[in-house]
């Protein structure tokens, strides 16, 4: 309400004060007003390709053409480090992404699975502020962060025997979470916690192996919320549905959807958010932003 009656009465404001300008003033200021409206349509439509990205392993293909088949042979290789200025990002129909960029007095495309972007704010020494930290398809985690407040989870609470850890703020939420789950008769583990740059390397390059690069499901290295310590992967009982879709359908799954904001947690990649995020749903995916929401 006050924020329309301020804005009607600076509208009025606005309104007199141009009416008593010259002509010559009026044309200036309309000319001004153009360029401002220009300027920010401009501001919004940056193509995210379009800064330096750094090839993060050795053998990354440059081609001349985005339209792979089986002749189609790489004008050059780019080696792990590194660095090209990206013009345009986009990806074909089947997901396959591609940074544009001049090499040798051409344009040619890089696959965008080679390469890489740290942001300044996750270059800061120490741990990262849970909650602010920027981990997505755009921007990567150091290779060498490893949060410092790491604690190992009791076996009781994973799935298998391997040691899972979590930094420690947020293994306190998740085991209330956990334990609130199992009064409420939900069975839920840890599946995935922290993982480190070189894990999550060996993943993706796997399933680029097996799927091609067109897979959503794998983060390259860097870049999977996993490596923040504050991210888990959660099964039910059935093991069949353990990191498949059908486990949001579960009671278990449908106990995280619906109270896990009430201890700070988020599904990260959900159906509606697909195309923004790059990556398949996972409603198993769960990451510590710090601050509950209200269910
Ligand atoms: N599966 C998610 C995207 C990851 O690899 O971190
Ligand atoms: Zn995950």
């Amino acid at each position: 309400m006050l924020r329309t009656d301020l804005s009607r009465g600076k509208t009025v404001i606005f309104g007199r004060f141009f009416l008593q300008m010259t002509h010559c003033t009026k044309t200036i200021a309309l000319l001004m007003l153009i360029m401002a409206a220009a300027m920010r349509i401009s501001q919004s439509a940056e193509d995210p390709g379009k800064k330096e990205w750094t090839v993060w392993s050795d053998g990354c293909p440059v081609y001349a053409t985005t339209q792979l088949d089986t002749e189609t042979t790489p004008l050059a290789a780019l080696s792990k480090g590194d660095v090209i200025e990206g013009i345009k990002y986009f990806r074909n129909a089947d997901y396959i992404e591609w940074i544009a960029f001049r090499h040798e007095g051409q344009i040619a495309y890089a696959p965008f699975a080679w390469l890489t972007h740290v942001p300044d704010s996750n270059k800061a020494e120490g741990d990262l502020p849970i909650g602010g930290e920027i981990v997505d398809r755009w921007n990567s985690l150091p290779d060498t962060y490893e949060p410092g407040d790491l604690v190992s989870l009791p076996a009781s609470y994973c799935y298998t025997q391997n040691e899972f850890r979590l930094r420690r703020e947020a293994w306190e939420a998740l085991k209330v979470m956990l334990d609130d789950a199992r009064a409420d008769g939900c069975k839920i583990w840890v599946a995935s916690a922290y993982r480190s740059y070189s894990w999550q390397s060996g993943k993706f390059l796997q399933k680029v192996e097996k799927e091609g690069l067109g897979q959503r499901v794998s983060a390259k290295p860097g870049h999977s919320e996993h490596q923040l310590g504050v991210t888990v992967d959660l099964v039910g009982p059935d093991p069949k549905l353990a990191l498949e879709q059908e486990f949001g359908e579960t009671k278990e799954g449908q106990w995280i959807e619906t109270h896990c904001g009430r201890y700070g947690f988020r599904l990260t990649y959900t159906e509606d958010n697909e195309t923004e995020t790059g990556y398949i749903a996972e409603p198993w995916h769960l990451r510590y932003l710090g601050k509950p929401m209200e269910e």
